[in-house]
C-alpha cells in the first residue's frame, strides 16, 4: 500500500496566515503541520509517500522535507496540483504514480493522538473496496457525516445543515486502486470541487465500504479555532503516539 498526503489547496480559511505560505507549513505546536500526517502513515508502516501540494510556496515543501530523514525515510515524492479543485482531484494526480497499487490517503491538515496500524493491517486484509474511519464529534455539520444501519455505513453527506449523526468522516482513507477511474467520472460540486465523499458514496454503493471509529482525539487544523485547538492537543500529550 502506498501513503498519499494532501497538502494542495488555498488555505482561504486561514487567510490572511496563509496569503504568503501554504497552510501545512504553519505550526501546530513545535512542529510544521505536515510533519503529523508524515509520521502518521510512517507508523502505520507505509513509506512509499506521495505529497501533493499546491501554490505558490509548494517549492519550499521541499526545503522543509527534503527526502524524509526526519522521518527515517530515504525518500519522499511530490506532485503539484494547479488550482483548488478538490480532495478527489489532488488525489487523481497520484495516478500515475501509484501503478496498481492501493493507498491509504492522509489530508495534511488531519492530526491524530495514536495510529492507525490496525486499520491498515485490516485494509491489507480486505483487499478490495474502501475503507473509512469515523469519529464522532459535537460539531458534524463541519465535516462529511456518515449515516450508519447496523455495521454498515449506509451514506454519507457533505456538511449537511441538519446532520442524522455525529459521527464525521475523519481525512484518513483507504482506497484500492480502482479510486482513480472513480475520481474520473466525478463532476464538480457546489463549490466548485471534486469531492472526497462523492468517492466514499461510490465504493458504499459498491457494497465494498468498511469503517473503523478511531481510538484517542482527531482534529482538523484548518480554521483558526482549530489550529489553535490542535497545538493545544499536541502540547498537552503529544500526537500519533504508537499505544492504543
Ligand atoms: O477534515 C475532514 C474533512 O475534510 C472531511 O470530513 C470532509 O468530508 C472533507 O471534504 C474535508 O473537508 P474540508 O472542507 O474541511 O476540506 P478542506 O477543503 O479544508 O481540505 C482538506 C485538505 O485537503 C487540505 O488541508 C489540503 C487538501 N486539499 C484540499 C483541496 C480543496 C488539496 O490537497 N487540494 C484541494 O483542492
Amino acid at each position: 500500500m502506498k501513503g498519499v498526503i494532501l497538502a494542495g489547496g488555498l488555505g482561504t480559511r486561514l487567510f490572511p496566515l496563509t496569503k504568503i505560505t501554504n497552510k501545512h507549513l504553519l505550526p501546530v505546536y513545535d512542529r510544521p503541520m505536515i510533519y503529523y500526517p508524515i509520521e502518521a502513515l510512517v507508523n502505520a508502516g507505509i513509506e512509499d509517500i506521495m505529497i501533493v501540494t499546491g501554490g505558490r510556496k509548494s517549492g519550499d515543501f521541499l526545503s522543509l522535507l527534503g527526502n524524509g530523514a526526519d522521518f527515517g525515510l530515504k525518500h519522499l515524492n511530490y506532485t503539484y496540483q494547479k488550482g483548488e479543485g478538490g480532495i478527489a482531484e489532488a488525489l487523481g494526480l497520484c495516478e500515475h504514480w501509484a501503478a496498481d497499487d492501493s493507498v491509504c490517503v492522509i489530508l495534511g491538515d488531519n492530526i491524530i493522538e495514536h495510529n492507525i496500524a490496525k486499520a491498515v493491517r485490516d485494509f491489507r486484509e480486505q483487499a478490495v473496496g474502501a475503507k473509512i474511519m469515523l469519529k464522532e464529534v459535537p460539531d458534524p455539520e463541519r465535516f462529511g457525516v456518515a449515516e450508519l444501519h447496523g455495521e454498515k455505513v449506509v451514506g454519507i453527506v457533505e456538511k449537511p445543515k441538519e446532520p442524522k449523526t455525529n459521527l464525521a468522516v475523519i481525512g484518513i482513507y483507504m482506497y484500492d486502486n480502482r479510486v482513480f477511474d472513480v475520481i474520473k467520472t466525478l463532476e464538480p460540486s457546489d463549490r466548485g470541487e471534486l469531492e472526497i465523499t462523492d468517492v466514499n458514496n461510490w465504493y458504499i454503493h459498491d457494497g465494498s465500504m468498511s469503517y473503523q471509529v478511531l481510538d484517542g482525539w482527531w482534529t482538523d487544523a484548518g480554521t483558526f479555532d482549530s489550529l489553535i485547538k490542535a497545538g493545544v492537543l499536541v502540547s498537552e500529550g503529544g500526537a500519533n503516539k504508537m499505544d492504543g
